[in-house]
């Protein structure tokens, strides 16, 4: 007699499978309405994302928006399969006349243009990177938060989306950039960060993709941040991989150090990102008569330093009131009153649009 056979009833039927966990869940997506008071820094379903194709060697077409949502992938994509991809980072602000403004778009567009040649993608113009992240900001523009609450998160995605197998450029590609409404980046931002410094962990080597906003930066750092958010740090400080002694970045900001009139900050030499915020906190340092040096930074400055900060996107402009470098916790002081919070003061009203912008870096969108 024929015993039942499982396997054959199952093939029997090769209809789609139902409806997968994927498409019952919501994607973990916050939805509803917003508490702009406690907006945070997660994922909120917006209502449109930009979309545009390419093929490896041809040029991005013009794209369009489209409403917010999953998209679909080979399982073979290059991005999947071999991280081909890369981020950007932009915000735009709401002014109290209703204005809105994006900081610096083109040096976003001009970073993933470095990035791409380096992970080898067909990228979009400068002119098409702005006008989609201009174009994203305002179909979302009931989605950025009042001037005192947060800003609109912009984030550009470049990536292998054509299937591959074997480890090469993947044949197409799609150029995304979708929007979400953020307060702090950090819980609990209003304190001071304190950094542990990492021994063991490195975040880029040199030759590798450290310089540039390639997605492969930040899994691999994943595993030092739960351990250190375990031990009650905020963030880590990653020491260079060579001499293991040479400060070079957080998990996702650049560093710098005060010590009186001059601040210092890590050269960027291929394993540092060439952080936006870190080049404006540049030109501000020098406004306000400070001398800024790019240099190898040892670990044991950070002894001597008068103060610490992070920068990035995210992020802003933030305090750093420890960091913790085998088991000696340097501790800096904090206040209305520290050289970071002056440099922040000027960066939010330039990007705010209260404080004169010399250098052109805010953009109008309507
Ligand atoms: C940014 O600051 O814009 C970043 O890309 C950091 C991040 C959240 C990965």
């Amino acid at each position: 007699m024929a015993s039942p056979n499982i396997v054959s009833s199952s093939q029997s039927s090769l209809s789609p499978p139902p409806a997968t966990s994927i498409a019952s869940t919501n994607g973990g997506y916050e939805s509803g309405e917003i508490d702009w008071d406690n907006l945070g820094f997660k994922v909120t379903k917006t209502d449109y994302m930009f979309i545009a194709k390419s093929s490896l060697d041809g040029d991005f077409e013009q794209g369009q928006l489209i409403p917010f949502g999953n998209i679909e992938l080979s399982p073979s994509a290059g991005i999947l399969n071999y991280g081909q991809g890369l981020i950007e980072g932009s915000k735009a602000y709401r002014r109290e006349d209703g204005g809105i403004f994006v900081f610096r778009p083109q040096d976003g567009a001009i970073r993933m243009q470095i990035g791409a040649e380096r992970m080898c993608m067909p990228c979009p113009a400068v002119d098409q990177f702005v006008d989609a992240v201009k174009q994203t900001a305002l179909a979302n523009k009931r989605w950025i938060p009042p001037a005192d609450k947060g800003t609109l998160y912009i984030r550009p995605l470049l990536m292998g989306s054509g299937a591959v197998l074997g480890v090469a450029p993947a044949p197409e590609y799609t150029f995304l950039v979708y929007a979400c409404p953020v307060g702090n980046y950090l819980k609990g931002a209003t304190e001071a960060l304190s950094l542990y410094v990492e021994e063991e962990v490195h975040r880029a080597v040199c030759g590798g993709a450290g310089g540039v906003k390639s997605i492969t930066n930040y899994a691999p750092v994943m595993k030092a941040m739960r351990n250190a958010k375990r031990k009650g740090f905020t963030d880590v400080l990653y020491l260079d991989s060579v001499n293991n002694k040479y400060i070079e970045e957080a998990s996702s900001s650049n560093i710098f150090l005060i010590k009186g009139k001059v601040i210092l900050t890590p050269k960027a030499s291929g394993t540092i990102l060439e952080g936006i915020t870190k080049k404006s906190v540049i030109d501000i340092a020098h406004d306000l008569g400070y001398q800024v040096e790019e240099r190898s930074i040892e670990v044991e400055e950070l002894i001597t330093a008068e103060e610490v900060f992070c920068t990035g996107t995210a992020l802003g402009v933030a305090p750093v009131g420890s960091v913790t470098y085998k088991d000696k916790r340097i501790e800096y002081k904090i206040s209305s009153e520290i050289v970071s919070q002056q440099l922040n003061t000027r960066l939010v009203g330039i990007q705010r649009g209260t404080i004169e912008d010399k250098r052109n870096w805010i953009v109008e969108v309507k």
